[in-house]
This record gives C-alpha cells, sequence and structure tokens, in this order.
C-alpha cells in the first residue's frame, strides 16, 4: 500500500487548525493537497476546492483521483468564493497567495461578514493590508501563528466575522501580541519585519514627496512601536 503524502510545515500547521467535522472551502487550492490530505486523514468529510485557472484545478482533481477520495471533494472552477454557497464554507482556507488578493476575495462576496464563518488565512506577502483590511472591514482576528519552512517564515491568521478594538500602525506589520505568537520565532518575526519597515520609510524620507508624507508618519510610528515591542520581548526572554 502506498503511504499517504505529507504537508509542508507551512501547509501541515493550515491543516491542522481546520476543525474537525467542519465545512470547509479552500479558496485557490492549485495542487489539492490541502483538501486531499484532510479527506484522507478524516479530518473532514466534505471539502469544496476552487481555483481561478483550470490547470491547478486539473492537477487537484488527478490527486484526489489518485488518492480515491474524489467523491469527498467538489472542484469548482472561479473566482475566489463566488461559486460556493455560505453553507459549503464554515471554515474557509485561503493560503499560499498576496495578502491584497485575499482580501480582494473577502471584500467581492458579503457573507463572509455574517457570523458562523470561520477563515484560516496565510499570505506570502502583503501581511500588513491583510490585518488592516481585517480590522477595518468587520472581522476580527482571533489568533496568529507563526511556522518556518527553510529560511522562510509564515504567519497563518485565524479569523471571523466582528469587530475588534482597531490595529496599531505596529500591530497592523506584526500583529497583536497573541498567545500563538508566544513562540520562539516571534524575535526573528520582528526583526525581519522591522527591517522591511525601516527600508520603505527610508525610501519614503528619501523620495521627499509631499504626497508620501502620511505613509512616512505610519512607517516611522509603526518602526517605533516594533522598536519597542522587540526590546519588550527581547527583555521577557531573559
Ligand atoms: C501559490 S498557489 C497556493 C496553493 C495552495 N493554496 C497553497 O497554499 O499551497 C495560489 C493558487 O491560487 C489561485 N488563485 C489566485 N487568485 C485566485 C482567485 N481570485 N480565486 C481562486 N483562486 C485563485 C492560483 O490560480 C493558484 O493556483
Amino acid at each position: 500500500m502506498r503511504r499517504p503524502f505529507s504537508l509542508s510545515p507551512r501547509l501541515q500547521a493550515v491543516a491542522e487548525l481546520v476543525p474537525p467535522g467542519a465545512r470547509l472551502a479552500d479558496v485557490g487550492t492549485d495542487h489539492g493537497r490541502l483538501p486531499v490530505w484532510l479527506v484522507q486523514h478524516g479530518i473532514v468529510d466534505q471539502v469544496v476546492a476552487s481555483d481561478l485557472r483550470p490547470g491547478p484545478l486539473s492537477k487537484a482533481t488527478a490527486l484526489a483521483e489518485r488518492w480515491g477520495v474524489s467523491h469527498q471533494i467538489s472542484f469548482r472552477l472561479c473566482d475566489g468564493l463566488s461559486a460556493i454557497s455560505p453553507e459549503e464554507a464554515e471554515v474557509v482556507t485561503i493560503t499560499g497567495m498576496g495578502g491584497e488578493t485575499i482580501a480582494e476575495i473577502l471584500a467581492a462576496v458579503p457573507w463572509t461578514r455574517q457570523s458562523g464563518h470561520r477563515y484560516i488565512l496565510q499570505a506570502m506577502s502583503g501581511m500588513d493590508g491583510l490585518r488592516r483590511y481585517l480590522s477595518e472591514q468587520g472581522y476580527s482576528i482571533s489568533s496568529e501563528q507563526l511556522v518556518r519552512e527553510g529560511d522562510t517564515l509564515y504567519v497563518i491568521l485565524l479569523a471571523q466575522p466582528g469587530e475588534m478594538p482597531p490595529l496599531t500602525e505596529g500591530e497592523v506589520w506584526v500583529g497583536r501580541h497573541a498567545p500563538g505568537m508566544d513562540s520562539p520565532l516571534r524575535s526573528r518575526y520582528l526583526e525581519q519585519e522591522l527591517e522591511k519597515l525601516r527600508r520603505a520609510a527610508d525610501g519614503l524620507a528619501r523620495s521627499g514627496r509631499l504626497e508620501d508624507r502620511e505613509k512616512l508618519a505610519r512607517f516611522e510610528q509603526a518602526v517605533y512601536e516594533v522598536e519597542q515591542l522587540k526590546k519588550e520581548w527581547e527583555q521577557w526572554q531573559m
């Protein structure tokens, strides 16, 4: 018998956040590894797996056939959640894309802000924009988790409809200090985001453009806050 395939650390961490028995929609499924693995391991019975492009969706279909779980996965060729009903999407995973795309997918479908849905989100870039979008548009981030794969750190967000106190500029960049963030990786993450922020702030300051002044003030505030958070974190570690 073939041994079941394993997931990468990033997707494994996502899989572990899926509540057993949930009605799941995996948006942007690509290779389909996440839904196939979840069904194969009995975590969920039924999944809707969607992708914008036929090529990735056919890879996912082939993987499901290969592992004999096609009857438990409904494949949809569609943009985001557009061909998925709210009843099919108690839990939604959107992973491996840019934060802006994830925000657009949520924004395009009004029911994503109704109670009863939960989101497991992992962006390859643009985490700041995604956090800002969620906190300003009626979602609440309940936890954040850091995962390392090779040299790369990934953040996985859990969010649901609801209000949350507005994020500060620093929190937009590094998340609100939450239990899931109490990992040894936190220090490295703070350092990495601080570097990004300093570079962005320096670039804007050098450009000297008047229209960038407001953005520059936000970056400078974020740099200040993240430096403080980093110091507090390091003291707490000692
Ligand atoms: C890099 S793959 C990520 C695959 C998998 N979710 C993961 O985390 O490994 C991104 C996939 O998202 C799909 N995608 C991008 N924008 C999308 C959209 N608006 N709706 C559905 N799928 C989308 C792409 O076609 C691609 O297959």
